[in-house]
């Protein structure tokens, strides 16, 4: 692909997409990377009182929402169904349960309409998130996914050309976030409560460990959750939340934006871009894009309405796939785990 002509190259026609890989129910219309409607319905009160996603329970509640969800999308796009000419659906990874609702409505819709489908990949889409309303980004560029199921550093060579140069080896930064939240007494999900109990806390009062070595381009997280218990333990009623909350944002931020910084300078990308769920912190977007700027690359992060699962990123995906002709058949499977792209 010629990166300059890539949004001539994407498909013309409305577009309805649907995302169900863990606990949002989605659906988007979306014609090329212009995004005519994007309804989120999240399930987090539903999870609250588990402190964590029960995949039984998210499935179920998938199966209530995607209809009206999707008529939703429908009327605030202005798009009626008639005009829809393909449906894209995140068919891996995730919960095998929760995608395979989006994935049997995809291919019911796609059959009874006799229009093309598509099965997209979950990470696919956040990659792409950068490209809503005809934003570009050079190629070659580095992409730091970090959501609550991974922390990935992604060379981004092309349109469906990645190679993955840097992953956690054990929990995701947003898993670092919610477990370390949960520790410390603060609301599901533990993400953006930590960032709002940080605010105006000291990030240098309770020292916390990084995980691997700072030229390892791969993530490591579980000790920093053990340090964060036994910080509890012996500081008790003493530890200061917000202290606490801000010390586990810099632990998490700054090793972020270390090992980002030092692959950017690796594979000598052109950019940088910042994506998934943990993109929305503040912080975060603000020491990356410091960081870019110091070694004179640009710096994009997605949009925040795209940061959380949703279906636009994953129509933006399925736009450039469809315009090169590729389909999916309708024993399309759903995968809990698979491979960019
Ligand atoms: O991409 P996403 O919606 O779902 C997955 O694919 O995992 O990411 C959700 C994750 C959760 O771990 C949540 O705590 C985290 O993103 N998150 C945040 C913030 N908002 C959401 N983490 C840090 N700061 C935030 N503001
Ligand atoms: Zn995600």
């Amino acid at each position: 692909l010629d990166p300059g002509r890539v949004s001539d190259r994407w498909f013309q026609h409305p577009i309805l997409a649907i995302e169900t890989s863990c606990d949002e129910t989605s659906a988007a219309v979306v014609v090329g990377t212009t995004i005519k409607s994007n309804v989120i319905s999240s399930q987090i009160k539903l999870h609250e009182k588990w402190g964590g996603v029960v995949p039984e329970a998210a499935a179920r509640a998938h199966v209530e929402a995607v209809l009206p969800i999707i008529q939703q999308a429908l009327d605030e796009a202005g798009t009626p169904m008639p005009d829809i000419e393909a449906v894209a659906v995140t068919n891996r990874p995730g919960l095998v349960g929760a995608l395979s609702v989006g994935v049997t409505a995809a291919k019911s819709i796609a059959y009874s309409r006799s229009i093309p489908l598509l099965g997209v990949h979950h990470l696919e889409g956040h990659l792409l998130s950068t490209f809503a309303d005809d934003n570009e980004v050079p190629f070659s560029h580095l992409a730091l996914i970090a959501s609550g199921g991974h922390t990935e550093l992604v060379i981004v060579r092309g349109l469906g050309e990645y190679e993955i140069v840097g992953h956690t080896i054990d929990d995701a930064a947003g898993e670092a976030f919610d477990k370390s939240a949960r520790l410390f007494g603060l609301p599901y999900p533990g993400g953006r409560s930590m960032e709002e109990q940080a605010d105006g806390g000291n990030p240098l009062r309770y020292p916390l460990p990084k995980g691997l070595a700072k030229d390892n381009l791969h993530f490591s997280f579980s000790g920093l959750k053990t340090a964060v218990l036994r910080l509890t333990q012996t500081e008790g009623e003493a530890l200061s939340i917000r202290d606490a909350a801000a010390s586990v944002q810099h632990a998490i931020v700054s090793v972020l934006t270390e090992k980002t910084v030092s692959a950017a300078e690796t594979y000598r990308v052109k950019a940088i871009t910042l994506v998934g769920g943990v993109a929305a912190n503040v912080s975060l977007r603000k020491s990356l894009a410091a960081a870019s700027s110091q070694i004179g690359l640009s710096f994009q992060a997605a949009p925040l309405k795209l940061c959380t699962d949703n279906a636009a990123m994953i129509g933006i995906a399925a736009s450039h796939r469809l315009a090169k002709g590729e389909r999916s058949a309708f024993d399309l499977e759903t995968l809990p785990n698979a491979d960019l792209p």
